[in-house]
């Protein structure tokens, strides 16, 4: 069928149409927010370079994590900002550390709220690496057992999910295995299987401290040219216990996305990170994008590529924003009013 039968216009004339003859969709249960929790209490230290975030005390990210879930959203993922550094990043498993802290909080305040720790060390080294290092660099297998630590530290303040974001090789088993020993073999990894070495992390690293003091991390994290090794680091990670697997970051890897949604059965998280939020914050401010039409279509964007779940700083606005839509529905009812008065 062809023009004139054919018009594809006709779909696309009305609101309601649209929103009939759309094919990829957002809600609110696909979003996960992040939260940077460091010490202290009702302490709420802003972000420069990510507006409207900020390094909370935990029982003030605890305060965030009930309102996020007001908003609709089903998860948070936490990020420790400790005060204390050292060379194996020892305060990644203290039991009395921010985000243990913020677990238990967030547990008592919103139970029903699911509750993700970022397991990494390189917030809480003082060399900025994502593990141990030896006179060759980060040191693959020395690093393991303390990945273990950090994930059975807030396995037992009450998180639901661990998700490993260190690119160490076979940390999912290892972690899975100190896990079920200690009798959390309910509690899930999420694991970032896929993360390259991006430049677009460095709000993050800003807001966490975490840039290396030297070097860079290309030794372990991806390299950007690369999709057929994303599915090697996808697969593997599902063989050694993943439960769902994380690409990051989301919009440069879109066919990296949809390749291992392909591939994989566990459900694909793709990470927006935190310099394409700031990004998007960056030419809103100028006036050169519109920013919630800019934070919808991103997100669609990487739904349609194939992702299940989105981890994302718009988490928030985006939750607003579908709830708002639905309860714009009852406004379709003036027409019927008109036909009272007639
Ligand atoms: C820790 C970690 C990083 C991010 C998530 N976990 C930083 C990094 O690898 O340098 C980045 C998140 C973001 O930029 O939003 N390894």
């Amino acid at each position: 069928m062809s023009f004139p039968a054919q018009r594809g216009r006709r779909l696309r004339r009305t609101a309601s149409l649209r929103a009939l003859a759309a094919e990829t969709r957002l809600t609110a249960d696909q979003l996960v927010a992040p939260l940077f929790v460091r010490e202290g209490y009702a302490v709420r230290e802003p972000i420069a370079s990510m507006p409207g975030h900020a390094r909370l005390s935990p029982d003030l990210a605890a305060e965030e994590a009930a309102s996020l879930a007001a908003a609709g959203v089903r998860a948070v993922l936490l990020f420790g900002i400790p005060s204390h550094k050292d060379a194996d990043g020892s305060g990644a498993w203290d039991q009395a550390g921010p985000v243990p802290q913020a677990i238990r909080r967030i547990k008592e305040i919103v139970p029903t709220l699911s509750v993700w720790a970022d397991v990494c060390l390189c917030e809480y080294t003082d060399h900025g690496h994502c593990g141990v290092l030896d006179n060759e660099g980060v040191n693959n297998d020395e690093t393991l057992p303390l990945l273990a630590r950090a994930a059975l530290a807030y396995a037992r303040a009450g998180a639901d999910v661990i998700a490993p974001s260190d690119m160490m090789d076979g940390r999912v088993a290892h972690i899975r295995v100190a896990l079920d020993r200690a009798g959390y073999e309910d509690i899930a990894i999420v694991s970032y299987a896929v993360k390259y070495a991006s430049s677009f992390y460095g709000p993050f690293r800003e807001a966490a401290g975490s840039t290396p003091r030297q070097g860079d991390r290309k030794a372990y994290q991806m390299d950007p040219p690369n999709v057929r090794e994303a599915l090697r680091e996808a697969l593997a990670d599902v063989e050694e216990g993943a439960d769902m697997i994380i690409v990051k970051p989301g919009l440069p890897y879109l066919d990296v996305i949809r390749a291992v949604r392909e591939r994989v059965d566990v459900p694909v998280v793709a990470y927006q990170v935190s310099g394409e939020f700031a990004m998007l914050h960056a030419a809103a401010d100028r006036g050169w994008i519109d920013l919630p039409r800019a934070m919808q279509e991103t997100a669609i964007g990487l739904r349609r590529a194939g992702a299940d779940l989105l981890i994302t700083y718009f988490a928030r606005e985006l939750a607003a924003g579908l709830s708002a839509a639905s309860a714009a529905v009852p406004e379709a009812v003036p027409v019927l009013k008109g036909h009272q008065q007639s």
